[in-house]
């Protein structure tokens, strides 16, 4: 009786010297940098419900010994007190990163809920390696250790949870020193044959919501409901659904059937409530054109900034504070020692433009190339066989491809003096203009033979013709009607005697035999000859520029082509 009373004495005190107790606020899991999205409760240790909580010195609504925070934003950082049987904590103090963790941690396997006792394959990836680093795992009140098997320095590393038994379980890893960590993943349990599955979580305020509501062992799900709030939001044959990440409890009701049913109605049934609590975006890096990375609201730091491009539809680190070259889609991020900005976006850099040109002048050059291996041949053949036959072969083709339209031009040009001044300068103008005419001259600047092939193109920029094509080509196409020839041919003249274009000069001789203006041309041709004569190409251009400058000699052309 005696002993049953000293009993009760004691317990009653230990009841008051407990009561007595200064309350004091702790945290669970126990985080040493606190991140945006991270999900943790605080606790009045020693408190008894209610009690009441401060938030930088004013109460607010929390009641409960032990507080979850779902979802921390920068909202929550700030000093906290509990206050139980009129003692009040010391303050604990809570900072929330708006930026990223170094690490990231996913489900590489798996959906953030899942059936009772199932697990999944998580990975977790560090950019600069997981030397030293391991793994923790939360189920509300405890907080364990899980020891990752690094067999070498690597970046990334999936490993297996255990068998979910308790509603929500807690990811996350750290360095050693517990300085650097990655965010969180919260798996959750269901017991219900349909699980609301939802992407990203924890959602970001701004950025789409989607919802799959998943019906287990069977994809053959005939009608969704999905609410919000208990309200139909969707009600769709669809199993996903994209939404505005909203604040709100979340479910989803599915009419299936299995596989093997044979008869017999649908199966009806819905899924557990899911909280959604939007966090707020982390601070983003921003990409120029030009591939600067820059974060305009990151504080004051030792910030490197770290380039990632597109590869399989994921995003490859590929250099650190170093431009990445090449094309390609590319994003970056600010990085310091324990944080990081979310990825800016995306930017895409095509292929260089130097290729580009690269390409167009190997072509230009293999185009001249072939071009002065076919006029040798030409030249070679000339020599070998009978003038008049290879004129008549010529004289046949030009006829069928002969361009009326940009024969016009040239012909109205060649019937007086003033017209045919313009077509000279228009000549010249074309010249200038076309694009791929440029490099085709600076290719050839230092040959002899350009000289002959430049005038010649200028005649066919003239008319219209291909500017890359060799002139003698253009000159063909011009030589189907009279009055033009002789204009051309005289052009064709001089460039024969610089050893180019010998076509344009020999034909014309052919041709004009029975008119009198061959006796004109043919003694300016033999102007251009006695040039090409005495200084090989470059002769028979210098004779061409004789013929341009001596006024004299021009209007007698001019003349003698209206003939
Ligand atoms: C853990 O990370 C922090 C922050 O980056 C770093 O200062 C610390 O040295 C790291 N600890 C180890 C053991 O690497």
């Amino acid at each position: 009786m005696r002993a049953g009373k000293q009993l009760l004495l004691l317990a009653a005190f230990t009841v008051v010297a407990r009561c007595q107790q200064k309350p004091s606020v702790s945290m669970s899991p126990k985080l040493e940098q606190i991140f945006t999205g991270d999900l943790f409760y605080l606790t009045c240790d020693e408190g008894v419900s209610p009690v009441k909580w401060y938030k930088d010195g004013v109460e607010n609504t929390w009641t409960n010994k032990m507080v979850k925070i779902p979802a921390a934003s920068p909202q929550h950082s700030g000093s906290y007190q509990c206050e139980s049987n009129g003692q009040r904590s010391d303050s604990f103090s809570i900072e929330v990163l708006k930026y990223l963790p170094s690490a990231s941690l996913t489900i590489l396997t798996g959906q953030p809920v899942m059936p009772l006792e199932d697990s999944v394959i998580l990975k977790i990836e560090n950019e600069d390696g997981l030397q030293g680093w391991n793994c923790w795992v939360n189920r509300g009140t405890t907080t364990r250790p899980i020891k990752l098997k690094l067999k070498e320095d690597t970046v990334s590393l999936p490993f297996q949870t255990n068998k979910l038994t308790v509603p929500e379980t807690v990811y996350w890893c750290t360095n050693s020193t517990q300085g650097c960590r990655s965010n969180q993943i919260t798996l959750r349990t269901s017991d219900k044959r349909v699980l609301l599955e939802m992407y990203p979580l924890p959602a970001v305020a701004g950025e789409r919501l989607t919802l799959s509501c998943i019906a287990r062992g069977t994809d053959r799900i005939s009608q969704t409901i999905f609410y919000r709030n208990d309200q139909i939001i969707m009600t769709s044959d669809k199993s996903t659904y994209e939404t505005d990440s909203e604040e709100g409890t979340y479910k989803c009701h599915a009419t299936f059937t299995y596989m093997a049913r044979t008869s017999g109605p649908p199966v009806k049934e819905v899924s557990d409530n899911q909280e959604v609590f939007p966090q707020e975006h982390p601070v983003q890096a921003e990409l120029s054109e030009n591939m600067d990375c820059t974060c305009k609201s990151c504080p004051s730091g030792a910030w490197s900034y770290r380039y990632y491009k597109e590869h399989h539809q994921s995003w490859a680190f590929v250099s650190s504070d170093t431009k990445p070259h090449g094309s390609g889609t590319f994003r970056c991020r600010a990085v310091l020692d324990n944080m990081r900005t979310s990825l800016s976006a995306p930017v895409y850099v095509p292929a260089a433009e130097p290729n580009l040109l690269l390409i167009i002048i190997v072509l230009v050059a293999a185009s001249v190339i072939v071009l002065l291996v076919a006029v040798a041949c030409y030249i070679s053949h000339r020599r070998r066989n009978a003038q008049g036959a290879i004129y008549e072969d010529v004289a046949l083709k030009l006829r069928r491809g002969g361009d009326d339209d940009k024969y016009e031009t040239l012909q109205k040009a060649s019937r007086t003096e003033a017209e045919y001044d313009t077509l000279q300068s228009e000549a010249a103008g074309t010249q200038k203009k076309s694009g791929e005419y440029e490099p085709l001259r600076k290719e050839e600047m230092k040959e002899g033979v350009y000289h002959t092939l430049g005038m010649e193109g200028a005649v066919a920029a003239g008319g219209g013709g291909g500017g890359g094509e060799g002139g003698y080509e253009a000159l063909k196409k011009h030589e189907v009607k009279e009055g033009v020839y002789h204009t051309l041919g005289m052009e064709g003249a001089a460039g024969g005697a610089g050893g180019g274009g010998e076509g344009g000069y020999e034909a014309l001789k052919k041709h004009e035999m029975k008119e009198g203006v061959y006796h004109t041309l043919g003694m300016e041709g033999a102007v251009a000859a006695g040039g090409g004569g005495g200084g090989g190409g470059e002769g028979g251009y210098e004779a061409l520029k004789k013929h341009e400058v001596k006024e004299g000699v021009y209007h007698t052309l001019g003349k003698e082509g209206k003939v």
